[in-house]
């Protein structure tokens, strides 16, 4: 059977640091308790005017050269984010426009953090149903318009950053490399435990002044629940994607989870049992950049050497929804 892989991975994210004491400035928080609470230490913001597809350009050009081809080679686009930059269409066109490869069918995902993951099984059936050669899938977020920079807001806008991860997902000729499978689940009921309630096509008017005024056009979180959550459901389908290749978390040489928390991961790696050497985190830098998070952290553990050819790599995500999923890579 065909089998796909990631050929080639990129990154980007704006210039504009803004570090834990700027928020400082913004609002009543502390460097300490967002350290402690959640192992960030900065994050980036992009300046106004620019969108997810804008960052997904950069990275989206670093992962066509790091796979060693073309742009016009890419024949299907996959587009993850929870912040577009309209209402609609979604980002993919728009960054499909940018990269001048109009024409190829754009796919947008909506699976906030998991939706790299979600993404990348998406391209992984079409490359290996051999319907495309070469997706292009890109995780890519701004936060910073639409966080609630206040002291109102700040149990969730601590938290967050922009950015942009990028993938070239095409099939590969050897059996024993690639994606081996990958794992989706969702849960409806938890819904309201984190998102954002308005704009709202079940109101008229379906945006108004009230809806700004009341707070709900900013996203809320349950953190309490979140954290409940993620650190149950985490552990869970890493370990179904070990379980149904016959792999345990012994042989498991690269976790690369949605980066959430520092805390979250943590709690996670001491359930499974892996060493500060078997994960990735690098939350402390970038903050959750949500659809993005997996693809950065992954093309920086390929950057630094943290993954070779023939490592085992769990890349896993729970988010809003709540979602959440996995997949497993023989590198
Ligand atoms: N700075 C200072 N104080 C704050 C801040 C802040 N940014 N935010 C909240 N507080 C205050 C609260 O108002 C509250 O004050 P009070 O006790 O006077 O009422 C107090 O801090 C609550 O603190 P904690 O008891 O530490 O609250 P908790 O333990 O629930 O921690 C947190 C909150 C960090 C959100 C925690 O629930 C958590 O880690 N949840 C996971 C959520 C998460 O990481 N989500 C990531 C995004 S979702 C995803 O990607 C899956």
């Amino acid at each position: 059977m065909r089998r796909s892989h990631i050929l080639g991975t990129g990154m980007y994210v704006p210039e504009n640091v803004v570090t834990n004491h700027d928020l400082e400035q913004m609002m009543d928080t502390s460097d300490e308790w967002i350290r402690e609470r959640s192992g960030i230490v900065e994050r980036r913001f992009v300046e106004p005017g620019v969108g997810p597809a804008d960052l997904g350009v950069e990275a989206s050009k670093e992962a066509v050269e790091n796979a060693s081809i073309t742009l016009q080679d890419v024949d299907f686009l996959i587009f993850a984010t929870l912040s577009p930059e309209h209402y609609f269409p979604g980002s993919g066109v728009f960054l499909q426009r940018k990269l001048g490869i109009q024409g190829i069918g754009a796919l947008d995902v909506r699976n906030q953090c998991t939706g790299f993951v979600y993404a990348l099984s998406v391209a992984d059936q079409f490359v290996k149903s051999g319907m495309y050669d070469h997706i292009l899938i890109v995780g890519a977020e701004v936060h910073s318009s639409g966080l609630n920079l206040t002291t109102e807001g700040r149990d969730v806008a601590v938290l967050f950053g922009d950015g942009a991860g990028a993938a070239v997902v095409g099939a590969i000729d050897n059996d024993e490399r690639g994606i081996l499978s990958t794992h989706l689940h969702a849960d409806g009921d938890y819904a309201e435990q984190l998102w954002v309630d308005a704009p709202s096509s079940l109101e008229r008017p379906w945006m108004s002044k009230q809806m700004i005024e009341d707070g709900r056009v900013h996203p809320k979180m349950e953190g309490r629940q979140v954290f409940k959550h993620a650190s149950l459901k985490f552990p869970e389908v890493i370990i179904e994607s070990l379980e149904s290749n016959g792999y345990t978390t012994a042989d498991l040489n690269m976790l690369i989870p949605h980066q959430a928390n520092y805390r979250i991961t943590q709690m996670v790696a001491k359930k499974l049992g892996l060493s500060e050497s078997q994960y990735m985190s690098n939350i402390h830098k970038y903050g959750n950049t949500t659809a993005a998070s997996i693809p950065i952290a992954l093309h920086e553990s390929l950057a630094d050497g943290r993954i070779t050819e023939g490592d085992l790599i769990s890349l896993a995500a729970f988010g809003s929804g709540f979602t959440w999923a996995a997949a497993l890579i023989r590198w």
